[in-house]
């Protein structure tokens, strides 16, 4: 254990997100089976947690089997990996040493208005900005009232959790350390301050955080209640400088609080609340033992089937701020205008339905379907599929695909990080270009060893991916050397510790 760890050793820490490390679920012979959480947030998290020693994790029981559990143990925390053993045999049980998981259950209606009404799509889209304004959004009694009933309920009950635990924590002579993760729970760390003043808050947003005015989008009582809410915490970190400084901005034209942009803090009710950037990561040598597995190497046997002289890839969720239309739209155009890569290159689309239970999304994801269909209808020949798209959730294919690409598109419109980025360069095995949207939180650390990706701008995206593809040798080595040398010097060891040595000087300060 490092200093910085020991440092917060004493309290306890504990981590709060919607979505946990693992989901559980029964199957139809009765037996309990558990699935880990789906994307970003929890690969990082759960590496986080694998790294520290004893971690409380709150999250949200999401299937009946989660409520099960939850029930069996009374609402209490439970040790995982004792759990897992015991319901899965040792299989199941190498997950993360000394963590102990507390589910919460939540009122149906009020979940369903908190995550698909407020979190997805209202608080996801405007950070995003992803509306045709003139068209969306409407916020009418339905969002007023989810907003109330739904987001600021389900923040209150996580609220009095979080406290009980930092109670526990005290009782046992220790003062907690709270990391509350992503847009779900902004509310929730003024919420804890109120009943444990001197617990210390730390809440790392992993989307982007827009510019003030894009804030306007919502009523003053609603936004107003984002930014205080998070104002409860010590710290509230971001994946890059910008958004730190947006978050700042934000507070002194929309609050009228006074912010010092050099030492990245604001003043409020006495205290200092400092906005900062830590550029979240993977963990290169686990996934590089992935890819060495069976299941791995059978899929990509089965990918060198598919490639012809060229595999271009996307890995992405089905989420409008993916961009996956435009990309297929730019793809349309380099067929157009380069009828000599007929029958050569594959467009390998591997997304993973998400969120369909919102509207905004399954819309999004039939006009990914027309799409694809009005391509491969163009220019598909009796042999030869331009696009092939693929809807399902296969860790082991995408692993499978990092290794053999030519070219990784990421367009999206905007991104917090993107760790599909960081996955396929450390892993990729053919000097495969990255093409990178100027937009995600990854371009910043990676945008040097890219080729770079204007959103809105299908023309350029067209002329991109052609660049890409026909790139020499040479520069497409050092590009993709040194991309995957700077994810393995930054990987998510380093995004935990500059986060811990910060919390560790402020908490002593
Ligand atoms: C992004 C968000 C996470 C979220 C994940 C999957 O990575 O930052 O908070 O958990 O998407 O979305 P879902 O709605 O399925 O949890």
């Amino acid at each position: 254990m490092g200093e910085a760890e020991a440092a917060i050793d004493d309290g306890g820490l504990i981590l709060v997100s919607h979505r946990g490390p693992v989901q559980f679920s029964r199957a139809d012979d009765g037996a309990r089976s558990a699935e880990r959480g789906g994307g970003g947030l929890v690969t990082a998290l759960s590496s986080l947690a694998g790294q520290l020693g004893e971690a409380r994790w709150v999250c949200a029981a999401l299937t009946d089997e989660d409520a099960a559990v939850v029930a069996e143990h009374d609402g209490a925390s439970f040790d995982l990996d004792e759990h897992l053993d015991e319901h899965l045999g040792p299989e199941g049980g190498d997950t993360d040493d000394g963590l102990r998981l507390r589910m919460v259950t939540v009122d149906d209606d009020a979940h369903e208005a908190f995550y698909s009404i407020i979190a997805n799509p209202l608080l996801w889209f405007v950070q995003h900005e992803l509306w045709d304004r003139p068209d969306a959004p409407d916020l009418t009694r339905r969002e007023h009232d989810a907003f109330e009933h739904g987001y600021a309920v389900v923040n209150r009950r996580f609220a009095e959790v979080v406290a009980e635990e930092v109670e526990e924590v005290a009782a046992a002579g220790g003062r907690a350390t709270v990391m509350v993760h992503d847009y779900h729970f902004y509310l929730l760390a003024a919420l804890v301050r109120e009943r444990c003043p001197d617990v210390f808050l730390h809440h790392f947003v992993h989307i982007p955080w827009p510019q003030p005015d894009a804030w306007r989008v919502l009523p003053p009582p609603m936004r107003e209640a984002v930014f205080t809410g998070l104002l409860g915490n010590d710290v509230v970190a971001f994946h890059t400088e910008r958004f730190a400084r947006n978050f700042l901005l934000g507070c002194q034209e929309l609050l009228g609080l006074d912010v010092d942009l050099d030492e990245r803090t604001v003043a409020v009710d006495g205290r200092t609340v400092a906005a900062r950037a830590y550029p979240v990561s993977i963990d290169p040598e686990e996934l590089g033992e992935r890819a060495t597995s069976a299941e791995v190497g059978e899929h990509e046997r089965a990918l060198w089937g598919l490639r012809r002289d060229y595999l271009i890839l996307r890995v992405d969720r089905t989420d409008p701020s993916k961009n996956i239309v435009r990309g297929f739209r730019a793809f349309d155009l380099l067929l157009r205008d380069h009828p000599e890569l007929a029958e050569r290159v594959t467009f390998l689309a591997l997304l993973q339905p998400s969120r369909q239970d919102v509207e905004e999304y399954a819309d999004y994801t039939q006009a990914i379907r027309r799409v694809v269909a009005d391509v491969n209808l163009e220019h598909g020949t009796a042999d030869w599929q331009p696009i092939d798209l693929r809807l399902e959730e296969n860790l082991d294919q995408a692993v499978a695909a990092y290794l053999v690409f030519d070219v990784l598109v990421v367009n999206a419109i905007v991104d917090g990080m993107n760790l599909v980025a960081k996955e396929a360069v450390v892993l990729n095995r053919r000097e495969g270009v990255l093409a990178l949207s100027e937009t995600t939180g990854a371009y910043e650390e990676l945008g040097d060893f890219a080729v770079t990706l204007y959103p809105f701008d299908v023309a350029q995206q067209a002329e991109a991916l052609y660049q890409a593809l026909t790139m020499g040798a040479d520069e497409r080595r050092e590009r993709s050397q040194g991309a995957a040398r700077w994810v393995r010097d930054h990987d998510v060891s380093a995004w935990l510790h500059a986060q811990l040595a910060d919390i560790a000087a402020l908490r002593g300060a």
